[in-house]
């Protein structure tokens, strides 16, 4: 298949995408227009949770395509009820909004907050983030966000995201005055380089928002439905946050988001929140049969075992090769390398022949995993043994 060049530039150039049309996919296996198979450790960054169109998936969504696809969200539809129970019935949260992405879900979660301290705390907005945290693409979350350079991009900023570092419990109590209403934070950062926030900071924080009567919001986009061995990140740490997003992996690939809350803090009048698509039928029908997956007695536990196979694969790769170890949690992991060679191992991982490999490198010296979270232990010693082989090459 030959590539359509004009049909290329007809796309709005926002990222450097290699020479390859992806057309088909199965399980951790993409195909590129020229046949190529490619090995997926990337897998749409944490998305496609059970891999390439899984059966699970394909059949809830022919099913409830053939059946109801949108209504409108004035509307109630069956999917969208069955998906908030199940996800209400797994967390400490009471009632969930449904959204299209992991931005437009944060955006959701800045909106309550606010409303809740226009309620409750006299006004006051301004949220809590860190540093190098990764909250979206949107005004808001981009102002919220922690990465370098974006203060200034598309400034002004949306003023109130004041920024402590990750596990340092002071550095927010420094910033916390009459006009905070919440603190916001990734359990793991995703972005950043796959930077787990310890347990006792996640406590800290939670004992430290009840202090001062402030909400706990955790982005989940990227940790939650069982990227780090649970079913969502926040609990590893045993605490209860007020407010939740999720995205990526809730859709296993489909649009899909969720803005999950505690009952006190539900305080959206109508008219304040909606849209659209917000909790289709078609879209949450695939929500359901992935949640159903990941619940499925067993599921977790393969998770876990191939998060502990990888992580003492890349400790290894890492002694072998005097870099500076692994770290993350569950199936979320990055292997932290001793001099910048990241972006090579990439461009060699996917030009391998006869098969390539996908990986991510969102730091020069760092290589981020993201398998789909059914990734068999042989897929897992594959991507070993070629990325072992591939470090040789790229270093002579
Ligand atoms: C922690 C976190 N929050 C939010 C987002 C934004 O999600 P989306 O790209 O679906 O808007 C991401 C995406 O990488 C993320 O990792």
């Amino acid at each position: 298949m030959t590539i359509d060049r004009a049909g290329i530039n007809a796309l709005m150039e926002i990222t450097s995408r290699p020479e390859l049309v992806f057309v088909s996919g199965q399980g951790a296996w993409l195909q590129d227009h020229n046949g190529k198979r490619y090995l997926d450790f990337i897998q749409g960054w944490a998305v496609n949770c059970l891999g390439h169109n899984p059966a699970a998936m394909v059949e809830a969504v022919t099913r409830q395509a053939q059946k109801l696809i949108n209504p409108s969200p004035a509307f109630y539809n069956q999917p969208s009820i069955d998906l908030a129970r199940r996800l209400v019935e797994a967390s400490c949260f009471d009632r969930v909004f449904f959204a299209n992405s992991g931005a437009e879900a944060n955006e959701g979660a800045i909106k309550l907050a606010r409303k809740w301290g226009q309620l409750h705390r006299k006004g006051a907005y301004k949220i809590i983030t860190f540093d190098h945290s990764f909250h979206g693409r949107t005004l808001a979350t981009m102002s919220a966000s922690g990465k370098p350079g974006w203060d200034v991009k598309f400034a002004p900023q949306v003023d109130g995201f004041p920024k402590a570092d990750l596990n340092d419990l002071d550095s927010v109590r420094a910033l916390v005055d009459d006009q905070t209403v919440a603190v916001m934070l990734e359990p793991v950062q995703g972005e950043a380089g796959v930077i787990p926030a310890t347990r006792e900071f996640l406590q800290g924080l939670r004992e430290l928002t009840r202090e001062h009567g402030l909400l706990l919001i955790v982005d989940e986009v990227q940790t939650g439905m069982g990227r780090t061995g649970r079913m969502f990140a926040y609990q590893h740490a045993g605490i209860e946050p007020d407010i939740m997003t999720l995205g990526k992996g809730i859709g296993g690939g489909v649009p899909l988001s969720a803005l999950c809350a505690r009952e006190a803090v539900c305080c959206f009048e109508h008219g304040d929140q909606g849209g659209t698509y917000n909790g289709n039928p078609l879209m949450t029908a695939v929500g359901v049969a992935v949640f159903d997956v990941l619940a499925a007695p067993g599921f977790m536990d393969g998770v876990n075992a191939r998060a502990q196979q990888l992580s003492a694969g890349l400790t290894a790769l890492s002694d072998k090769w005097g870099m500076r170890g692994e770290r993350g949690l569950g199936l979320l992991r990055a292997l932290v390398m001793d001099r910048d060679d990241g972006p090579a191992l990439v461009a060699a991982a996917r030009d391998r022949a006869p098969e390539g490999l996908l990986l991510n490198a969102p730091r020069g010296n760092l290589l981020r995993f993201m398998p789909a979270l059914n990734v068999s232990a042989d897929e897992i010693d594959t991507m070993l043994a070629w990325l072992d082989a591939l470090v040789a090459q790229v270093r002579g």
